[in-house]
């Protein structure tokens, strides 16, 4: 169905036509001024800047057509051309009789079903899960449930980094450890052990240990280099342990996920696409893509256009081996291959640190010919949570800040401040921990999800989790109050209808205008990858419904006509912030 301001923009459109002016100019947006008017036209500044005429005469015309359609109960021009209006109750009401009556609550789609991957997290193997993989994890499915509403067959890739040099310098340190291990003997036939002689804490401990060796002592740093080329040249003692490191970095990947409710439709790694290295590499030799530098191969992308050094990609190194941008080509060709025509987008959701690695490796899948006018490459490069001291987040001790470390910290929070503020006091400890951790996740996810995503932010974990303000605890504040308000009104037996009759009155107004207001939030996040957008509409629905609960009669309304048509908005109400929530990938408690 048509949104409110595309219905307003369709009809200011025809009022612009009929005075022989383009139709663009008749866009309509929610007003800036909520004091002044609901909704706002600028089109006669632009019309008449165009048609060099003057913008209030213009103004003045579109009005007088706008008037005789009969729907605004007040236009009004202000300043050089400004068209303000508000719609009558009566439009309001049948407009939003549609939402209710809409399985998508008047939401279009978008898309009929093309493939999207969205690439996000990319957590390495060997290494514990850190407070570095909160923002594309929360990012990167948000992107991706806005992605699959709009339409789109939204695929997760988990992405492991499972290829580079932290793989050669885990097996070094092994081999230094357990010399005797079959994995390390070159000539050993038999079969390597089903079961890793090691598990995952042993693996998470001597990941540090060996880098911080490598840093202190060249000789580890060359021992690593080799081992990790001779990984990525399959020897087969290597690549079984590489494969054992990965199989248990998985579960430990999949646990953290799990506890924030985040799920993979795509489990693959840099390693992958190992076997399509040199397939993608004789493609290459044949298009004449590559040039050799100091011994290396490489693919030049620099553009005479460039305002920045655009070094090349590099392919193989001057040593033989692979980089990180090597695997993210040959994956880029692995996905472009397997999904043929049917993929839409690719998209990123990495560190904006990672700018030129992407920038460097959608040109070389451009200029190899892998991507064309599809599928659209898109980066989100994501900014650094920072701790108070504007430093990157960090345990209290000055450490790296685990990710299930950081997930207990804002449950643990969570339950403290349901404890003030006497919530879940009734119930048993295990329902009470559940919501605790369902409050310190929404609480996390909203504030990052809150700021732009390419901003550095601060980690306030005292202010985010708080039942004032805007944020997540709040609004999952609000979303429980209407449900228990909704459960209420069916004990009395109350029919909750989407079919009722909306009724207006001065306190029901706002809530009724901001609950036309979703498609524009769910428009401006989608378009822009920006998923702020919603976190403003969630809190400005949540803070609404609140008003209108303060100052309405809903359940102890003694006219029933209007009490149905009240209940009906709050029934609405709970379904959209449930929707938007949901695209935040918020679960919302039972109670609270
Ligand atoms: N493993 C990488 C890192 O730790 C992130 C991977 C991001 N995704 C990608 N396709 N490059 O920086």
């Amino acid at each position: 169905m048509t949104s409110l301001t595309e219905k307003l923009s369709i009809l200011t459109g025809k009022a612009f036509t009929t005075c022989n002016l383009p139709a663009e100019y008749g866009t309509v947006r929610i007003s800036d001024r909520p004091d002044l008017a609901q909704f706002q036209c600028n089109g006669a500044m632009g019309a008449a800047k165009a048609a060099k005429k003057n913008p209030r005469e213009i103004a003045d015309n579109i009005v007088r057509h706008l008037k005789e359609y009969g729907i605004f109960s007040k236009i009004e021009i202000a300043g050089p051309g400004f068209i303000n209006f508000d719609i009558t109750d009566d439009y309001l009401t049948a407009h939003l009789s549609e939402i209710m009556q809409n399985s998508r609550l008047g939401i279009e789609k978008y898309a009929a079903g093309e493939t999207v991957i969205v690439d996000y997290v990319g957590p390495n193997v060997a290494k514990a899960m850190h407070v570095g993989h909160l923002r594309p994890t929360i990012i990167g499915d948000c992107i991706k449930r806005i992605l699959a509403f709009s339409g789109y067959n939204a695929l997760g890739d988990v992405h492991i980094g499972d290829w580079g040099l932290q793989m050669g310098q885990v097996i070094s340190a092994f081999a230094q450890r357990h010399p005797e291990w079959s994995y390390f003997n070159p000539n050993f036939q038999g079969e390597y052990p089903e079961q890793p002689p090691f598990n995952y804490s042993e693996l998470e401990e001597i990941y540090p240990q060996a880098s911080a060796a490598c840093k202190a002592d060249p000789s580890q740093l060359e021992k690593a280099q080799q081992a990790t080329k001779e990984f990525q040249g399959g020897r087969a003692g290597y690549w079984a342990l590489g494969q054992q490191f990965t199989t248990l970095s998985k579960a430990h990947i999949k646990q953290n996920m799990d506890s924030v409710g985040v799920k993979f439709e795509i489990w693959k790694g840099e390693a992958d696409a190992a076997s399509l290295i040199p397939v993608v590499e004789k493609d290459l030799r044949e298009k004449n893509i590559f040039e050799e530098s100091q011994g290396a191969l490489v693919i030049p992308i620099a553009k005479n256009s460039d305002n920045k050094e655009m070094p090349p990609l590099m392919y193989y190194k001057s040593d033989g081996a692979t980089t990180y941008g090597t695997t993210d080509l040959v994956t880029l060709y692995d996905r472009v291959e397997s999904y043929g025509a049917a993929l839409a987008k690719i998209v990123y959701v990495v560190d904006k640190r990672q700018n030129l690695h992407f920038e460097q490796v959608f040109r070389a899948a451009r200029k190899a010919g892998y991507v064309q006018e599809a599928p659209e490459l898109v980066h989100i490069g994501f900014g650094t949570l920072n701790g108070a001291d504007g430093k990157p987040f960090k345990t209290r001790e000055g450490g790296i800040m685990r990710f299930d470390q950081l997930v207990t910290m804002a449950k643990d929070k969570a339950l403290q401040r349901l404890e003030e503020a006497n919530l879940a006091g009734d119930l048993d400890d295990a329902r009470k921990q559940d919501i605790a951790h369902k409050v310190g996740v929404a609480a996390i996810k909203f504030a990052d999800l809150s700021n732009q995503p390419h901003v550095d932010y601060i980690f306030d974990m005292e202010r985010m989790v708080n039942f004032e303000g805007k944020t997540g605890p709040y609004i999952l504040y609000q979303a429980v109050r209407i449900q228990s308000l909704l459960r209420k009104a069916e004990e009395q037996n109350f029919k909750i209808s989407g079919e009722a009759v909306i009724t207006i009155s001065d306190q029901d107004r706002p809530l009724a205008l901001l609950l036309t207001e979703m498609p524009d939030a769910f428009d401006a996040a989608l378009r822009h990858y920006m998923p702020h957008h919603l976190c403003d509409y969630a809190y400005r629905l949540a803070a609404g419904f609140s008003s209108f609960y303060g100052n309405c009669h809903i359940l102890s309304e003694s006219d029933e006509a209007r009490k149905a048509s009240r209940l009906a908005l709050c029934a609405l109400t709970c379904r959209q912030l449930a929707l938007v929530l949901g695209w935040l990938g918020i679960d919302i408690p039972e109670r609270m």
